[in-house]
């Protein structure tokens, strides 16, 4: 058992309804009340469904809101886009930034994930910043090299608060994982950057089967999870695992 905090985000990507939403949002909120207290459990919606989430659950609930991206502007003619404080407004406290899929999607670059992160900040909200080395990267060991460009931005202008979460490309709702070293390593590598205090949590392919062997690992400070966090049940596991 870890005896810092271990932070499980769910980041259902463009999946759900409102009535999933609220049942996965009351049910996980629920199983908190029995889990352990180190373990902080945050859902992340489509941003659509950040009012029925909130509205799903106590005012004191355990469980925290996240948002999957949002824009660098605080307000102003930008059709479609949603600001840091319109998501803060709607119960975020989180938000991802910089996911490999709206970087390759949306031409994200490191700059604009720069943008975005200190626009959330500048909120209060905490940015969960994804970084991770695509397939060919990884095969051409450039993993550390990546993850060093990647994290230039936030090393020179720190934020307060930051979450960092390592997911490799290739990891993504592919079923593969990196060994258990290889990601000590990218962690180790991320928080020699950072500082030893900087928390990182892996993402890429995390189920009921693996979390626990993820979690295992000492620089991993917790997991974000997609695919498998669509299913109550599964979710349950992964919390019990923190235990
Ligand atoms: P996955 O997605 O767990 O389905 O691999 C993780 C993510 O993209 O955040």
């Amino acid at each position: 058992m870890k005896s810092s905090i271990v932070t499980l985000v769910a980041n259902w990507k463009m999946h759900g309804n409102q009535a999933q939403v609220r049942s996965f949002a009351y049910a996980v909120n629920t199983m908190m009340q029995s889990a352990s207290p180190n373990v902080r459990v945050v859902f992340c919606p489509p941003a659509i469904y950040l009012e029925t989430t909130r509205a799903s659950l106590p005012q004191n609930a355990q469980i925290k809101i996240g948002a999957q991206n949002c824009s660098a502007h605080a307000q102003g003619a930008f059709t479609g886009e949603i600001s840091p404080a319109m998501l803060a407004d709607c119960g975020a406290r989180y938000v991802i930034i910089g996911h490999s899929e709206r970087r390759a999607q949306h031409g994200e670059t490191d700059a604009i994930v720069l943008e975005k992160a200190q626009a959330a900040a500048a909120v209060g909200l905490i940015p969960i910043l994804c970084v991770g080395e695509s397939a060919t990267e990884y095969e051409a060991k450039q993993t550390t090299a990546v993850l060093s460009k990647q994290l230039q931005g936030v090393a020179a202008q720190p934020i307060a608060g930051l979450i960092v979460a390592y997911e490799p490309v290739w990891a993504i709702g592919s079923g593969k994982t990196p060994s258990m070293l290889e990601i000590a390593a990218a962690h180790a590598h991320i928080k020699s950057i950072l500082g030893s205090a900087q928390t990182v949590l892996y993402g890429g392919s995390v189920k009921p089967s693996n979390i626990s062997d993820i979690l295992a690992i000492t620089e991993v400070n917790g997991a974000l999870i997609g695919g498998a966090s669509l299913e109550i049940a599964g979710m349950q596991t992964m919390i019990a695992a923190v235990n």
